[in-house]
Parts: structure tokens; C-alpha cells; sequence
């Protein structure tokens, strides 16, 4: 008989390591003792990136950061590697575009076998402590965060920055047909009052998402739904930005951001590589892709370390 296949159910942890943390062949590089943390640079940082797509000057402390036509974005004074590590996984964020620019970044965890739940829907927690506060600093530098609405089914999310130090987004529930309306009267969203939540449809559901949600707490979008039952994404980026959300962050789930993704919606990706095995789980990035290899995407990326898991930061705007 043949022996069943069986994984251990806990890979063994690597020895901790700060994120991006250079490699000493004498072992970990010892703390600098004058070196600031990255939580002294994370409002600076936080700031900037906020102040860029408001076209406003932002007012940093002295001594965290500069800009210099000619260098772009500088860390000022000495950091610690948390903290440089910090810097340049945000630096394309500072520079996204001319300043006063709109853009689109999309986070997904996942697994090494590309799935970012299991197959009942389980998904917390996929990432590691580190990866979770990145998720939350991305929140705090955006204006809206956008989930799909089986990702509100399944996890009934609050969408806040409770683990940094930063405003909350809008919160912006796509569901183009309301079907998250038997959810939404235990939906921590509508429910906490600690930041605005947008139910985003069809125009056509309009009167019905008003009825049940209030006219306040509805983004109407016409021509969301198209006939052939896809959905058309730029429309509801120019619709969040007519309400002045500009730098908008797409959360999950697999299917929205593939959707985002294949639609050329997204200006970078996130994707968060835990080491852990799923198998048969809800699929991340799925999409009709070319036929030939040649013909497929190899994005300009960086890798960053973030605890035990692998960042990969893509540049799909180039
Ligand atoms: N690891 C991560 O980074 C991460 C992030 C977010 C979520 N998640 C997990 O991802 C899973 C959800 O992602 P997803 O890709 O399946 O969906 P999703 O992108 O969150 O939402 C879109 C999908 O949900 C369906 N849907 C609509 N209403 C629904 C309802 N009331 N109940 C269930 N599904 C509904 C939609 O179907 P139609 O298009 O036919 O309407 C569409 O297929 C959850 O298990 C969540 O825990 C993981």
C-alpha cells in the first residue's frame, strides 16, 4: 500500500532577522548605538508619501528626510537597519509619479503554493508579525483600502491602522450586486465608527444599497457591471478618485486583486511569501494568462525580508 503523503505541521523557524538586515559572515551586524529606529522614521516617512499625492509640503522633523532634484528621497542622519530597510521599501512610494499623481498598490499574502486562504476560507494568519505591520502601514499611507466582498464574507475585517501610528483609510466594500446585504448589519466596518466605510455597486443597485445603507455610505458606480458580467475596475479608481481618494490600497482578496491586476489597475504589487504549504486553498493571482512564456509578465521587482517572510515588491507601471 502506498504511504500517504503527510507534512510536518510546523516548518521549522529560521533564527529571527531584522528585515533586510545585511549578512555578516561573523554573524548579525551589532545595533548601532546612535542609530534611530524605524519608529522614529515611520511618521516622516508616513508624511511624505501622504503629502506627495496632496501636492501639500510636508512638515517633516529635521534631520529624517530630504529631497534633492538630483538624488530624489534621502534618509538624513544615521538609522538603524530596521529603519533603512523601512526607507527603501516606501522609496518607490515617495516617488510614485509627479508629485500631486494618483496611484494603485495591491498587498496579498501568501503561501508558497500561491494560496491566501485554505480551502474553508481560513487565512489568519498567513504572514508573520512584520508582514502584518507592513499591511497596516500601507493602509495608513493611503486613502482608501479596498476588499472584495468574499473577503468580507469571510473574515469580517475592521480595516484600521490599530498596529501603527497613522490615520485609518475609507474603507470601500466592492460588491457590485450587494450581496454582502444579509452581512452588513454585522459588518465591523459599518458597525465601529472609526472610519468611513463606501458600499461600491452597480448604479443599478444604487436605490437598494441607499435603502439599506443610508445615501452616505454608498459609492454608486455607473457602468461597474459590464453585460458580459466582468466588472470594469478603472471606474471605480475614477470614481474614488472624484472623491478626492487618490492613493487607493487593494487588499484581497485572490479574486479582486487578480481582477485589478489583469484590468492594469495596479501601479505595484505586494506579494508577501510565508513559508508554509496549503494545498488545495483559495488561489491568489489567477487570470487568463498568455499562452507562451514569452509572453508573460517579468515585472521589474525587489525582495525584501520581512521576519521569516519574503516581500516582493512589484513595479507593474514602468
Ligand atoms: N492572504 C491575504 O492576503 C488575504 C487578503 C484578503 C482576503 N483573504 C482571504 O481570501 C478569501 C476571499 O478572497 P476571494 O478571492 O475568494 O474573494 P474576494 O476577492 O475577497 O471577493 C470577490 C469574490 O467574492 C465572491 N463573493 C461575492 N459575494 C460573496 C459572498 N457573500 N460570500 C462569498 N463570496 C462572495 C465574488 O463572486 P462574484 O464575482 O460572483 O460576485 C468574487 O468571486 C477569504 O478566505 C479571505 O480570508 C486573504
Amino acid at each position: 500500500m502506498a504511504a500517504a503523503f503527510s507534512l510536518p505541521r510546523r516548518l521549522p523557524a529560521p533564527p529571527p532577522r531584522q528585515m533586510n538586515a545585511p549578512a555578516s559572515p561573523s554573524g548579525p551586524a551589532l545595533p548601532d548605538a546612535g542609530a534611530r529606529p524605524a519608529a522614529v522614521l515611520w511618521p516622516a516617512l508616513r508624511d511624505a508619501v501622504r503629502a506627495r499625492s496632496a501636492m501639500a509640503p510636508p512638515a517633516l522633523p529635521p534631520d529624517t528626510l530630504a529631497w534633492a532634484p538630483d538624488t530624489g528621497w534621502r534618509l538624513q542622519g544615521c538609522w538603524d537597519a530596521e529603519a533603512q530597510a523601512l526607507f527603501t521599501l516606501c522609496q518607490p512610494l515617495l516617488g510614485a509619479g509627479p508629485a500631486g499623481a494618483a496611484w494603485v498598490v495591491a498587498q496579498l499574502g501568501q503561501s508558497l503554493d500561491g494560496c491566501v486562504a485554505t480551502r474553508t476560507g481560513d487565512s489568519r494568519f498567513i504572514n508573520g508579525p512584520e508582514t502584518l505591520r507592513h499591511l497596516h502601514r500601507l493602509r495608513a499611507l493611503c486613502d482608501a483600502v479596498i476588499v472584495g466582498a468574499g473577503t468580507v464574507a469571510a473574515d469580517n475585517p475592521r480595516l484600521t491602522t490599530r498596529l501603527v501610528d497613522g490615520p485609518h483609510p475609507t474603507r470601500v466594500l466592492l460588491d457590485p450586486q450587494l450581496r454582502l446585504a444579509g452581512h452588513l448589519a454585522r459588518a465591523q466596518v459599518f458597525r465601529d465608527g472609526l472610519a468611513p466605510t463606501l458600499w461600491a455597486c452597480d448604479a443599478r443597485w444604487q436605490h437598494a444599497a441607499v435603502a439599506q445603507a443610508g445615501a452616505e455610505r454608498v459609492l454608486a458606480v455607473a457602468g461597474l457591471l459590464r453585460e458580459d458580467s466582468t466588472l470594469d475596475l478603472a471606474r471605480v479608481v475614477s470614481a474614488l478618485r472624484a472623491r478626492g481618494l487618490v492613493r487607493l490600497f487593494v487588499e484581497g482578496g485572490g479574486v479582486t486583486v487578480s481582477r485589478f491586476l489583469a484590468q492594469r489597475c495596479l501601479d505595484r504589487l505586494h506579494l508577501a511569501v510565508a513559508p508554509l504549504i496549503i494545498g488545495n486553498g483559495r488561489p491568489g493571482l489567477r487570470f487568463e494568462g498568455p499562452a507562451h512564456l514569452a509572453d508573460c509578465a517579468r515585472p521589474p521587482c525587489r525582495v525584501h525580508r520581512m521576519g521569516v517572510d519574503h516581500l516582493w515588491d512589484l513595479a507593474l507601471r514602468t
